[in-house]
């Protein structure tokens, strides 16, 4: 990946981003847009003007970065995500984590939608990403080494921080919420899978299947990031259940959730 097209990225952000590190950061996938309470307001830069980020081409991402605080935390949130199925290679994917980086963020929180694959979930379930699996065969880290991001050979042994996905359990737990541990098989879309894919991800261990956050946490991990991963289910997988998949049934799964995802951001958040 090319750092000049992330220098001027975070040459665009303005000198405040860079003063304090964040305590957090995180990225705020489908449906999960509006899960934030944000107090006071620092920085909000719609991803259109940042240079080489570019507006998100997908429904329900806001597609704005805010730096805020909340109850004395500094919180840097990426609302909405490019994807690798957009056509415009990795460097969009992951320029949200490499500007945490250069922040000097240790700790971030992914989020999604996804599709249900172990039969105990339903949609409206949260799944805590334990691990994860990359279908997709190709990976943002290939190119030449930048010693920044990490080794060349960057350990994936706990991508997902334990004691993070404690703290998500414990907040599942005190919110009463639907939350079990799992594995997220990322593919690229955009089409979504077909049954026998299901059947063979199935069998492979994953629980639940989407179209992101793996880039991000690959490249997050290999920067030494401290990572938790939220799945929401937004649909059962292709073929678990008779009907078909469409991306409108993924949207309103975020809106009905939506006072669910933000009780459990807020609570992780006062857990950090
Ligand atoms: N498959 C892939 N990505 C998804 C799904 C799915 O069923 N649901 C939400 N994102």
């Amino acid at each position: 990946m090319n750092t000049q097209f992330f220098d001027n990225a975070a040459g665009y952000l303005p000198d405040v981003c860079f003063e304090r590190l964040p305590d957090v950061g995180i990225m705020l996938g489908s449906g999960w847009g509006e899960a934030l309470r944000m107090d006071n307001v620092l920085v909000r830069i719609a991803y259109a003007d940042i240079p080489g980020l570019g507006a998100s081409t997908v429904r329900g991402h806001t597609g704005e970065f805010v730096l805020y605080e909340r109850e004395g935390r500094r919180i840097a949130a990426w609302c909405g995500r490019r994807h690798y199925y957009e056509g415009v290679g990795w460097e969009p994917v992951v320029l949200p984590i490499e500007i945490l980086r250069r922040m000097g963020c240790g700790t971030l929180l992914l989020t999604n939608a996804a599709g249900g694959i172990n039969p105990a979930l339903k949609p409206g379930d949260f799944v805590i990403i334990r691990d994860h699996i990359n279908l997709v065969g190709a990976n943002p880290l290939i190119g030449p080494h930048n010693p920044e991001w990490g080794e060349r050979f960057p350990d994936m042994t706990e991508v997902y921080h334990r004691h993070l996905s404690e703290l998500l359990h414990a907040s599942a737990n005190r919110l009463g919420l639907r939350a079990m541990d799992g594995v997220y098989a990322y593919t690229s879309g955009p089409c979504y899978e077909t049954p026998a894919e299901i059947q063979a991800y199935k069998a492979q261990g994953a629980d639940v299947v989407g179209m992101s956050t793996v880039p991000e946490a690959v490249f997050a991990k290999a920067c030494g990031m401290k990572i938790a991963g939220i799945s929401l289910v937004s649909n059962l997988a292709a073929g678990i259940s008779r009907r078909t998949l469409n991306h409108e049934e993924v949207v309103a799964a975020g809106e009905s959730a939506k006072p669910l995802m933000s009780a459990f951001i807020e609570d992780f958040l006062g857990r950090l």
